[in-house]
């Protein structure tokens, strides 16, 4: 299938860069169209700028109806799949339901552990290491109206250091979520994931 992205991002977008810098590496079914943020000083917007991506401010204090802005947007670029990257907000209804089983988020822990309301960032990485779990990972998977609660899609586990503080767990997290959530797209892309 050939994916049309579009990208939700509310902070650094450093998961939007790789996914961007990776398809241009190789040759894959995959254009990122359109870039939604609910930040508009975020530095995913930036970055989609510089790389001539369209991009949108989208956000409840300027928009009554976030939902029916992000479906116009997605709808104009004609997306037929949505990546969340480090968005902080929730989705709302009327995108899941118009877009059910085409929106994946990466989640920095190994779910269905580490996941629901509040786990996010280094909130996450704070409870992993102070359980004293030996592995932490990456999950991507699709987005319902449970926060982190939709099928997995794919996952790899990283371990831990005895040394680790949360912060460098972090670190060592986010470059296997900067292969990880291209890895997962391309294999959409070639119909070896099926998302439904
Ligand atoms: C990533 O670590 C991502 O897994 C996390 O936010 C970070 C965004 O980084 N997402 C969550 O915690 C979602 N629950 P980025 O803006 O540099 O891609």
């Amino acid at each position: 299938m050939k994916i049309r992205l579009g990208v939700l991002a509310s902070h650094g977008g450093s998961n939007l860069q790789a996914i961007i810098d990776q398809i241009k590496k190789e040759n894959v079914n995959i254009e990122i169209v359109a870039v939604i943020s609910n930040n508009s000083g975020s530095f995913a917007l930036k970055r989609a700028k510089s790389e001539g991506i369209n991009v949108y401010h989208i956000s409840s204090k300027t928009t009554f109806d976030v939902g029916e802005q992000i479906i116009k947007v997605f709808r104009q670029h004609q997306v037929n799949l949505i990546a969340l990257a480090g968005y902080m907000k929730k989705i709302p209804d009327s995108v899941l339901k118009k877009y059910s089983n085409r929106i994946l988020n990466i989640h920095p822990a190994l779910l269905p552990k580490y996941g629901g309301e509040g786990m996010y960032g280094m909130n996450v990485h704070e409870a992993v290491i102070n359980a004293k779990e030996e592995y932490s990972g990456v999950t991507i998977h699709l987005v319902n109206s449970k926060y982190d609660e939709g099928r997995i899609l794919n996952q790899q586990k990283v371990p831990i250091a005895k040394d680790d503080s949360a912060s460098t767990l972090a670190e060592k997290i986010l470059l296997v979520e900067h292969k990880l959530y291209f890895a997962t797209l391309k294999l959409i892309s070639e119909e070896k994931i099926m998302l439904q």
